[in-house]
């Protein structure tokens, strides 16, 4: 090696001690006769000292040196000079001084500074991604990331899971989004796709008999991107044989809690992960994903807004759609323009207003739908909403999912600008219970809420036939701070359930054999009865960094327009390449 030791290693008791070390210039300061260089290696940071008394030669490199510039120093461990020991420091007590310098490669200014943390432009970050990388902070974020995954490998491997892999180049298995296509050069006009997910293969190994079954596996998604979501992403992707949901439940609590113990730089809001149906999360947080660290949950005034002499309200309750508000607190202070930006949020979300009342501090209410409220009726409000003068409240009337949508959205943003969220924590809870499949039929069938696998609760299957919209799943999910981290559902094993469920969902005989044949015929040789779940490795590690996007935990991601920018991929490619697929450009190219 062309270091003894790394920069962030050497304390007191490696004082008078030869060593040699290795890395880039953080920082060089020259004091006339004397220049100090902090050396830094992915390890840490180590002060060097150069005296042209004590080597001419050395001093005079020390001299061309620049920011980032790679460095072998051999020299001497001494204790720093009283008063100038650097407690922020790992190293802080000793410093190196040369006797020999090595310039191993110069380095051109950067385009930002590596030493600091300081906001870059994210578009000149993702093209130099190796110098941004190099940062600190960045170096610490993908060593979370590193430290998550083999706590994973081996929590797992503890408890008898195997880790298997599975092909990149397979079918089309839906996971909601558009598949990313490979054409085939040896089969004219065939596609592979790349998988959304290992979701039929690790069924698959089920029937092999695996039994506990995981990958850290990546997965494709071409998808419209945000900042929890990219193309290409890592799931923890795991089956298990002959397993109930709450054994799944609390083998992931088990893990996430071990992980974050290891991995995580926030701690855990509260230790046992609340377990709320869809039903209940959607009705108190108007979301499959809430983020429980605050209240302001939504509370349910359809009974008393059916009283009111408001039209818009009597007429939501008629049509059996809800009224619900929400009481955000010392807001009636709120100018119209901020009332404004609230109701710019409701209606994105749908909402075709965002009716409101104030209680003034002094007393007394305000807001145009009070005058339709009788003072017994504004009391009852009062009550069930537990508001106090100073309060601001705002409704919404519409279908359930545009009031959940709405109002969802608007105790996110409260909660957020209020700060009432608890920031360096993380609070998980369980989502369970969930619908087999979306209220709103497409084209006249039902889409799946989680995916076509995911198996009925056994004593819901008759509905299938009489109410396929009430049937509940055995799906769950589990939640942090507001964002989905994982996903799964004890599955269905039957190759009779599973066709019934294609068929629900719009497939015909022909397509369902065409594309999941070799699964539904697998069921027919003693497939065993299995569940399994997918925590995203890329959303967990950065809710455990603190960081807002999963970009800031990936070490090359992909811009919103799904771009490398340091490669420039996608890119263009010879026309003899896509002759050799046998496909043609698109004219408009
Ligand atoms: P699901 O589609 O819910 O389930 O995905 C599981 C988890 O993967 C993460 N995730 C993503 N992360 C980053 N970018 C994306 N584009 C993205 N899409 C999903 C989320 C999500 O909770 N096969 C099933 C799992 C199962 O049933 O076992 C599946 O993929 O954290």
């Amino acid at each position: 090696m062309l270091k003894s030791h790394n920069c962030g290693q050497l304390r007191e008791e490696h004082i008078n001690q030869t060593v040699t070390l290795a890395g880039w210039v953080n920082r060089r300061r020259d004091m006339g006769g004397v220049i100090f260089i902090d050396l830094r290696d992915r390890d840490g940071i180590t002060q060097v000292v150069i005296n042209a008394g004590h080597s001419q030669a050395t001093f005079d490199t020390a001299e061309q040196i620049r920011n980032e510039y790679v460095l072998q120093i051999k020299g001497t461990v001494g204790r720093r000079p009283e008063g100038q020991e650097n407690a922020e420091m790992t190293t802080g007590d000793i410093e190196v001084t040369a006797d020999e310098v090595t310039i191993l490669n110069k380095a051109k200014t950067p385009p930002f500074a590596i030493n600091r943390d300081h906001n870059v432009d994210e578009t000149v970050r993702l093209k130099y991604r190796y110098l941004d990388l190099r940062r600190q902070k960045m170096q610490s974020n993908l060593i979370i990331r590193h430290k998550a995954i083999k706590f994973i490998r081996d929590f797992l491997d503890e408890r008898g899971f195997i880790e298997i892999e599975t092909p990149i180049l397979f079918k089309s298995t839906p996971e909601g989004a558009r598949d990313y296509l490979v054409p085939s050069r040896v089969q004219p006009g065939k596609f592979y796709a790349l998988p959304q997910s290992p979701q039929q293969l690790k069924q698959l190994l089920m029937v092999a008999g695996y039994e506990r079954y995981f990958q850290i596996a990546r997965c494709f998604r071409d998808e419209d991107l945000r900042a929890d979501r990219q193309p290409e992403f890592t799931q923890l992707d795991m089956e298990i044989s002959f397993v109930e949901r709450d054994d799944i439940l609390n083998l992931i609590e088990e893990l996430m809690k071990g992980m974050i113990k290891t991995a995580s730089r926030l701690p855990l809001a509260w230790d046992e992960f609340p377990r709320l149906s869809y039903h209940e999360a959607m009705e108190r947080f108007g979301s499959d994903k809430p983020d429980l660290r605050f209240g302001l949950e939504l509370t349910d005034l359809s009974d008393i807004a059916a009283e009111s002499g408001f039209k818009v309200f009597t007429d939501t309750v008629k049509a059996g759609n809800p009224v619900k508000a929400i009481c955000v607190p010392g807001a009636a202070s709120y100018s119209r323009k901020q009332i404004d930006d609230l109701e710019a949020i409701a209606k994105a979300n749908g909402a075709k207003g965002m009716p409101w009342i104030m209680l003034k501090q002094e007393g007394g209410v305000k807001g145009f739908i009070s005058k339709f409220f009788s003072d017994e009726q504004m009391n009852a409000i009062i009550e069930r909403m537990d508001a106090k003068a100073g309060d601001l409240l705002l409704f919404a009337s519409d279908s359930k999912w545009v009031v959940y949508a709405a109002l969802g959205a608007l105790r996110t943003e409260m909660g957020t600008r209020l700060g009432l969220k608890d920031t360096g924590t993380l609070g998980f809870c369980w989502i369970v219970d969930f619908p087999l499949f979306e209220e709103n039929l497409e084209n006249g069938f039902y889409a799946p809420s989680h995916h076509m696998f995911t198996a009925p609760k056994p004593d819901h299957i008759p509905m299938l036939d009489s109410d396929p919209a009430s049937v509940l799943s055995d799906q769950y999910d589990l939640a942090c701070n507001g964002f989905e981290v994982a996903g799964g559902s004890i599955r269905i094993h039957e190759r009779g359930l599973q066709r019934k469920i294609m068929e629900l969902i719009g497939f015909s005989i022909e397509e369902a054999k065409e594309q999941f044949g070799h699964l539904l015929e697998a069921f027919e040789y003693g497939a065993p009865p299995h569940g399994g779940i997918a925590p995203g490795i890329d959303r967990l590690v950065a809710l455990m960094a603190g960081e807002p996007n999963i970009r800031e935990v990936m070490a090359f991601p992909k811009t919103a327009q799904a771009t490398d920018l340091m490669s420039e991929s996608p890119s263009f490619v010879a026309q003899q390449q896509w002759d050799d697929l046998h496909i043609q450009p698109a004219k408009a190219m």
